[in-house]
């Protein structure tokens, strides 16, 4: 039986589903991949539950309740000081998982890649920021599969083209549930402010719907397969088109929501423009000769994105051997869920490649 230590980087949603998977997938881990996954710690914002033993799933369940009840999880606070502390104390097989969504785990991300850790990530933020973060941690012995259209196969399949020597000429894709929505109801003839409170009613933007209608989070995407073909691109490099005006930055959520109505009469031209001649409105991210961008697109109706339902997340690769017919990945590309899935797998898959101790 191979025993995989991982340490746990943000204990959210996505974070909280993963260890929830991995305790349910305890006996198909050991039948089909002969592997038992070690936690040997959880971190989140504001402090940590570690062990120099594996944790029991007994403790593990109680440390989900515990956060779920509390918001917080058992153990004392980790600071910036201790985390160097925890990571340095890690075996030097262990696998970190940043689930969190912010920049402030990847000191502790490239501290593991340099003792020799594996890290799978969810998080874009370390993937789409500084070269020099991608340069330290983006190598054999990291996945980052869930960070463009969760678990749908993306990175996969790309990597797979980049193997078979194959030569990607475009991809686009539609990378953003929140953006599909919006762009669905404006394509429908609803008014830009309705479709944004609509979709803040329903669940689907973030709290403060700019995070989301601002674009960055698919630039991010873009960047990270751009910088997958070899690119050495920076986010100002990426052209992404905000749904908003820049000086609705300052507004607080509240006046944000009530003033989304000024935008209506100029979004309904530029969704006009676009769709004219039967085009369908996608919020797309463009990657084609080293140029990005990000934002509304008239796809034609019989091209693969025109004809993507937009509830889905597609990915399309133009490559060499896929000209006439391009490769298509699609399906649903958000959810904790769906996305604590791709991360398991991920961790599944690096574990087979980290030279672990047999017990
Ligand atoms: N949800 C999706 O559909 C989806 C799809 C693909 C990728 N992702 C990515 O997956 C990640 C997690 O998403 P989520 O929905 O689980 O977010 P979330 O619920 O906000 O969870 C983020 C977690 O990160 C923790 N955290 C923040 N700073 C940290 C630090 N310095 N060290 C350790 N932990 C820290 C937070 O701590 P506290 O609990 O103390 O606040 C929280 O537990 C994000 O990067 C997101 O972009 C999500």
């Amino acid at each position: 039986m191979q025993r995989q230590p991982i340490f746990f980087l943000g204990f959210g949603g996505v974070g909280r589903a993963l260890l929830t998977q991995i305790l349910d997938a305890r006996e198909q881990h050991r039948k089909r991949n002969g592997l038992k996954l070690d936690v040997l710690g959880i971190a989140d914002s504001a402090g940590a539950l570690v062990s120099e033993k594996p944790l029991g799933d007994a403790a593990l369940r109680k440390a989900l309740q515990t956060k779920i009840d509390t918001g917080r999880l058992p153990g004392p606070a980790a600071t910036r000081a201790n985390m160097r502390t925890l990571i340095a104390a890690l075996p030097r097989n262990a696998i970190v998982v940043d689930t969190s969504a912010s920049s402030a785990t990847v000191p502790a991300l490239i501290q593991a890649k340099r003792r020799g850790c594996g890290v799978v990530l969810a998080n874009k933020i370390p993937l789409a920021g500084d070269l020099a973060w991608w340069n330290a941690i983006a190598d054999a012995r990291a996945r980052w599969e869930t960070t463009c259209g969760s678990a749908m196969p993306v990175i996969a399949t790309l990597n797979t083209l980049l193997d078979s020597g194959d030569t990607v000429h475009r991809i686009e894709g539609t990378l953003s549930g929140t953006l599909g929505y919006v762009a669905s109801q404006l394509e429908a003839g609803v008014k830009f402010g309705d479709a944004v409170r609509d979709a803040k009613m329903r669940g689907y933007t973030e709290p403060d719907p700019r995070q989301d209608l601002g674009g960055l989070d698919v630039g991010r995407k873009a960047l990270i397969l751009a910088r997958m073909l070899g690119y050495r691109l920076d986010m100002q490099d990426v052209k992404v088109e905000s749904l908003y005006p820049k000086h609705m930055d300052k507004l607080s959520v509240d006046d944000f929501m009530r003033d989304v109505d000024s935008l209506n009469e100029t979004m309904a031209a530029r969704v006009a423009e676009l769709t004219a001649d039967g085009h369908k409105l996608r919020y797309a991210a463009v990657i084609e000769n080293g140029k990005l961008k990000a934002g509304f697109v008239g796809a034609d109706p019989v091209s693969k994105l025109g004809m993507s339902r937009t509830s889905d997340s597609v990915v399309i690769f133009h490559t060499r051997f896929f000209m006439d017919n391009p490769l298509t990945v699609s399906g649903r590309g958000a959810g904790q869920d769906v996305t604590a899935s791709g991360v398991l797998g991920d961790v599944v898959s690096l574990s087979r490649v980290m030279g672990n101790k047999l017990a």
